[in-house]
């Protein structure tokens, strides 16, 4: 059975992705600092799979520490490298915290996979690198904008790091997965996001609204040339880009690959307006949420959809879940989190 690292395995799509590891047959050791996570966690991914995944709990950014995990590890086939700071706010504030923490990390993990005779990698990159596109939907050609924070430019790094390792070392085999927007949780909900504080994002920020944990969603804008005047986005549910991990794991497992660096897009393919995932919250919740139109943020792009041709075609995946699937299962793990507190 292959052994596969995933690198902060206890968070959002982290988590979702051991679950979906485990359902294939792989076994699973995650490290995870817990810097943005909780070891219960844990006992979600249990509770699905009935299988406990290996847990250590250090810091990647530790040099020794991670050489030492690889020392007692030699079985390790595929990594899946999710550990980063992701916070874009917080990325403003304190650029050299997530240059440290997104580019060393991955800098001493391909150092250790490099000891190896070969060895297979999988990349948390993000739709961020392309900006505001200029052509809709965005293809993985669609060139890469300058990062509007110091967060997007570590994954435009990241990824100029794998692709210039995987040229130097044929025996180095890479994949890049630009998520479009994240969503949901698993239908189960005993494992989804845990924002820390007040969320940035738009959809745990409607679904603690519609708890009743805020008091209104402010709505950045609604003056954009758009249908409806506010902000196009590709909503994709965490549990169609967790099995597309597996899927692009299997592809470098089994020498599918084309290329020794490969890069896909994840989403849907379809754009929806703020306005239309509001209205998708109040189909599934059977509420109306409150909600006003404010100014818009700085930093938004207009619009932001996928074109999955590439994912579809070349590595056979593609979503499932439509937007009221994934809104559904946010307000199912909303409602679960809200009885637990
Ligand atoms: P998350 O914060 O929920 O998960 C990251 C996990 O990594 C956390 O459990 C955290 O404790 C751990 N971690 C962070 N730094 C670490 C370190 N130095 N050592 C060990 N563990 C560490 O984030 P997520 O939403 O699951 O995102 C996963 C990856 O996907 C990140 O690389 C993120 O940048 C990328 N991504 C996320 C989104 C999104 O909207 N969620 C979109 C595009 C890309
Ligand atoms: C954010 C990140 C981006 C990351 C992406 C992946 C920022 C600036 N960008 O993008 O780097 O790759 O997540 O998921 O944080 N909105 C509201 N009210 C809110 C919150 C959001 O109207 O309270 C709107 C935003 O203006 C945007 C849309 O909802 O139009 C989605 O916002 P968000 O969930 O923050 O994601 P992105 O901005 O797409």
């Amino acid at each position: 059975m292959s052994k596969i690292l995933v690198t902060g395995g206890l968070g959002y799509i982290g988590s979702h992705t051991v679950v979906a590891l485990q359902e294939a047959g792989f076994k699973v050791i995650i490290v995870d600092n817990l810097s943005n996570s909780s070891v219960k966690v844990l006992e979600g991914i249990v509770a699905i799979t009935g299988e406990t995944p290996a847990f250590e709990n250090f810091d990647l950014r530790d040099k020794q520490n991670t050489t030492a995990f690889f020392k007692r590890h030699k079985d390790i086939t595929g990594v899946i490298h999710f550990a980063a700071s992701k916070a874009v706010g917080e990325s403003v504030e304190n650029p050299l915290l997530y240059y440290e923490n997104n580019i060393n990390t991955l800098i001493y993990l391909l150092q250790e996979l490099s000891k190896k005779e070969s060895s297979n990698i999988i990349f948390s990159s993000s739709c961020t690198v392309y900006g505001q596109a200029d052509v809709m939907p965005i293809t993985e050609e669609a060139p890469i904008k300058l990062a509007e924070s110091p967060y997007g430019n570590t994954k435009q790094i990241g990824e100029a790091i794998l692709k210039d390792t995987c040229k130097a070392n044929q025996n180095f085999n890479a994949i890049a997965l630009r998520y479009f927007n994240p969503i949901g949780a698993h239908r189960s909900a005993k494992i989804g996001e845990l924002p820390i504080g007040v969320p940035q994002n738009l959809v745990p920020y409607i679904t603690q609204t519609g708890a009743g944990e805020r008091e209104q969603l402010s709505v950045f804008g609604d003056n954009y040339p758009t249908t409806d005047g506010t902000c196009v986005r590709d909503y994709i549910h965490v549990v169609d880009i967790a099995n597309a991990h597996v899927i692009a794991l299997q592809r470098l497992l089994n020498k599918k690959h084309k290329s020794n660096f490969e890069v896909f897009n994840l989403g849907t393919g379809t754009g929806s307006t703020v306005l239309e995932v509001i209205k998708s919250f109040e189909r599934v919740s059977n509420q109306n949420l409150n909600y006003k139109i404010v100014d818009r943020r700085e930093g938004d792009v207009i619009s932001a959809f996928a074109d999955t041709k590439k994912a579809n075609t070349v590595l056979g995946w593609k979503a499932k879940s439509s937007l009221d699937d994934a809104m559904q299962s946010a307000w199912k793990w909303q409602q679960t989190i809200k009885s637990k507190l």
